[in-house]
C-alpha cells in the first residue's frame, strides 16, 4: 500500500496515508471495535461498504452546501481527502432518544427528542472521550466560542440533510456521531466518516437496528444490517439523481 503515500496513522476504523499532493488517503478496515476497543471482530467486507456508504454521503452532503472534507474515491476501500487539524471534538447529534444517553438517564430507548440534541465530547481515547460541556471545551480544551457555535450550526445543518436522505431510504436516523477539522486557511469543514460505524439507523416498519450496535449488542450479523443500509442510501439517491 506504500502506492497511497506516507502512511501517518492508524486507528481503530481506518489507516491514514500523506500523499505527495498533501491531501490525505483513507483506508478503512475491516475490523468492528466497541468500547474504546475493548470489544473487536474483522467483518469481511465492512471496510468497503462503510467506504462505499460514507463517499456516497459526503458527495449528497457537498450538493446540499455542506463543505466535507471527502475529495474523491480511490478504490474500493480508500478515499482521498483534504488533510484537516482535526478538532479534539466528537460532535454527536441525537433525534430519538438511545445509547449511552437512554442509560445515563434511565429512560425508555425511542422517545422523540424535539429539538434535536447536540453533545459534545472530548475526543481522547485514553479518557474514554467524555462526554464535556461547551464551557469545559473553552476552559481547559482550549476550544473557541466561536468555533463551538460553528460545530453546533454544521452538526444541526447536516442532521437535517442527512435525516432527509435516510428518511427516504426507509430509515430512521435515531442519532449520529461527526468529526470536524479546520483546513489551513481555518475554515472548520466536516472529515472523517458517516456511516453505520457512527449513526444510528433503524428499519422505518420493523424497527430493526441496522448499524453498529448489532456488533456492540451482538443483536445479529453485522454485514447484513450494514449491507442494507448501502443498498437503500444508493437506491435513495438514484430516486432524486
Ligand atoms: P480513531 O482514531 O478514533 O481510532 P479511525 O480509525 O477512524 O478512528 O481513524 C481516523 C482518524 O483520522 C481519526 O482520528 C480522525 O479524527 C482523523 N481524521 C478524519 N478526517 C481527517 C482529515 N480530513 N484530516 C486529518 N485527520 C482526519
Ligand atoms: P452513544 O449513545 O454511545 O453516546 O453514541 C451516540 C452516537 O455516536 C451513536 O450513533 C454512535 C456514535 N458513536 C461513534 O461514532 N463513536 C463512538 O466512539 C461512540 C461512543 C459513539
Ligand atoms: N468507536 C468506539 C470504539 O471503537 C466506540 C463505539 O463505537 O462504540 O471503541
Amino acid at each position: 500500500m506504500a502506492a497511497y503515500g506516507e502512511r501517518i496513522y492508524e486507528g481503530k476504523a481506518k489507516i491514514l496515508y500523506k500523499t505527495s499532493r498533501g491531501t490525505l488517503v483513507h483506508f478503512f478496515k475491516d475490523f468492528a471495535t466497541a468500547f474504546n476497543a475493548q470489544k473487536k471482530q474483522e467483518f469481511e467486507g465492512k471496510g468497503a461498504a462503510n467506504l462505499k456508504i460514507s463517499s456516497m454521503i459526503f458527495e449528497y452532503l457537498k450538493r446540499t452546501g455542506i463543505r466535507v472534507h471527502f475529495l474523491k474515491l480511490i478504490d474500493e476501500r480508500s478515499f482521498e481527502s483534504e488533510a484537516l487539524t482535526m478538532l479534539p471534538v466528537e460532535v454527536v447529534v441525537r433525534n430519538i432518544l438511545a445509547g449511552s444517553l437512554a442509560k445515563r438517564l434511565q429512560e425508555k430507548e425511542g422517545l422523540p427528542l424535539h429539538p434535536p440534541l447536540v453533545e459534545f465530547y472530548y475526543k481522547s481515547d485514553e479518557k474514554g472521550d467524555p462526554l464535556v460541556s461547551d464551557d469545559i471545551l473553552i476552559a481547559l480544551y482550549k476550544q473557541s466560542p466561536a468555533d463551538l457555535k460553528t460545530l453546533k450550526e454544521m452538526a444541526l445543518k447536516t442532521n437535517e440533510a442527512l435525516k432527509k436522505l435516510f428518511d427516504r431510504a426507509g430509515l430512521i436516523l435515531a442519532d449520529f456521531k461527526l468529526e470536524f477539522g479546520k483546513t489551513a486557511s481555518g475554515e472548520i469543514i466536516l472529515a472523517d466518516e458517516v456511516s453505520p460505524d457512527t449513526c444510528r439507523l433503524w428499519d422505518k416498519v420493523s424497527g430493526e437496528k441496522l448499524d453498529k450496535d448489532r456488533f456492540r449488542f451482538d443483536l445479529g450479523d453485522l454485514m447484513t444490517g450494514y449491507r442494507q443500509v448501502c443498498a437503500r442510501v444508493e437506491a435513495a439517491l438514484k430516486e432524486v439523481a
